[in-house]
């Protein structure tokens, strides 16, 4: 079957390795891709944004399944296309795809289906959310309700700092539409985890848990950004609590969704946060991870198409993910100044190197190739990842392939996977 993947990320250069690890496979298209995309399969020109040109070249080039990695197109209708086209698409509808795209649809959802979840209000009047936030005394979190690559979301201790969020979303409008409506939130706190789940319609079939590394800083300060690093399982997440994550939150929101008439197929991703009452919602995700999708694909030992098409055709049951018991660890390095302004174009070395050690991954995200050379071309530009015997080796492999790897104004944080070390030793 020839595959088309859309995306150009370090998630897509990870989907494109495991893609083409696939029996299954004949040709595997990425479009727009990256040069470590180009290792797995042919690179297509075309943005990831335009469908018109990818259906096209989808039926020219016998596509039989298309993935959509980002949540931009999904959120615009990418498979509603490719379906309506008769080309099985991986991901959900654009109006399933809300669940990401719009917070305050996904809160009132979540509430209505008693899912346990952050206090929350849903504002389109800056001066009703202004009176609200000065209304209160303790922290609170801003979140502009619609897409914002991951950056519209503030967590404010001062209200005060709540009502700037709020002006800057809603009045400066530095998210466009994305901020038209804002949700106010309570400040939950506990201990983050990445639920990721293949979901059929009907059946839930949960993958191994994560943990990403959202802040720049080490010991999670400074400013929020994509995800400096991930790993995988979270130690955090015990059977017990992935049951209740399930029970309370996975099965009453695919049902929710049913009962919407907006059925949910795809990559469902819950961000939770562990809290001393139990396990709560702070967002959902449409798609895979990313860097999570790094560390989860590189112990995924089961065929992905066929995962994938199983999700399509609605017959999740028939198959089975078969992991690799060893911990993966993936680190971010970025650009330095990222998440504020950087420079692009420094020349990457050390890739090869760093891929000679056992149990290594680098996967690609914003890097270009100019003249042979594997530049830097975005914030976070490897995914620098490794699998051990375990958590300590893998991030002990991990760092040891980071160090061989070089360019200028390279930036990582060093403290990746320590709380998952420090579980590791009490228990
Ligand atoms: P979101 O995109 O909604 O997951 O938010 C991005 C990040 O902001 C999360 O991963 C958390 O670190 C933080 N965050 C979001 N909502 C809350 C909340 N209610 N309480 C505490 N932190 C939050
Ligand atoms: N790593 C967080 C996300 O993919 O949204």
């Amino acid at each position: 079957m020839n595959v088309l993947l859309i995306g150009s990320g370090g998630r897509e250069h990870a989907l494109a390795w495991k893609l083409a690890q696939s029996k299954n496979l004949d040709k595997l298209y990425i479009a727009p891709g990256n040069p470590g995309t180009a290792q797995c399969g042919e690179n297509v020109p075309i943005d990831g944004g335009d469908t018109e040109k990818l259906l096209e070249f989808a039926k020219e080039n016998k596509v039989g399944l298309a993935i959509v990695g980002p949540e931009d197109p999904l959120a615009s209708g990418a498979v509603d296309a490719f379906e309506a086209a008769g080309i099985k698409a991986f991901g959900p509808s654009a109006e399933a795809a809300k669940l990401e795209a719009d917070k305050a649809f996904a809160k009132q959802l979540m509430r209505s289906c008693s899912i346990s979840t952050a206090e929350g209000r849903i504002f389109d009047r800056f001066a009703d959310a202004k009176a609200y936030i000065a209304s209160r005394d303790e922290a609170v979190v801003i979140k502009a309700a619609g897409l914002a690559k991951g950056k519209g979301v503030y967590v404010c201790d001062e209200p005060s700092d709540g009502i700037l969020a709020a002006e800057k979303i809603m009045c400066d409008k530095i998210f466009g539409d994305a901020g038209s409506a804002i949700v106010v939130e309570d400040k939950l706190l506990g201990e983050e985890a990445s639920i990721l789940a293949f979901v059929d319609g009907r059946n839930i079939y949960v993958m191994e848990s994560s943990q990403d590394h959202k802040p720049v800083g080490e010991g999670d300060t400074g400013p929020n950004t994509g995800g400096m690093g991930a790993y995988s399982p979270a130690p955090v997440v015990t059977e017990k609590i992935m049951n209740q994550i399930t029970r309370e939150v996975l099965v009453p929101i695919v049902d929710g969704m049913n009962r919407n008439d907006t059925p949910y197929k795809g990559i469902l991703y819950a961000g939770i946060m562990i809290t001393a009452g139990g396990p709560r919602v702070l967002e959902f995700n449409v798609r895979f991870g990313d860097p999570e999708t790094q560390p989860i694909l590189m112990r995924l030992k089961s065929d992905l198409i066929e995962v994938c098409l199983a999700v399509c055709n609605g017959t999740l049951e028939d198959v089975t993910l078969v992991w690799d018991p060893r911990p993966a660890v993936c680190v971010v390095m970025a650009s330095g100044g990222y998440p504020g302004e950087y420079e692009k174009g420094k020349v990457i070395t050390g890739i090869e190197e760093a891929e000679e050690i056992k149990d290594v991954k680098v996967f690609h995200a914003g890097t270009n190739e100019i003249e042979g050379d594997i530049v830097t071309n975005g914030g976070r530009v490897l995914g620098v990842t490794a699998m051990g015997d375990g958590i300590a080796e893998a991030k002990a492999a991990a760092y040891k392939a980071v160090h061989k790897i070089q360019f200028d104004g390279a930036y990582c944080r060093r403290d990746i996977a320590d709380k998952a070390i420090r579980k590791s030793k009490v228990n």
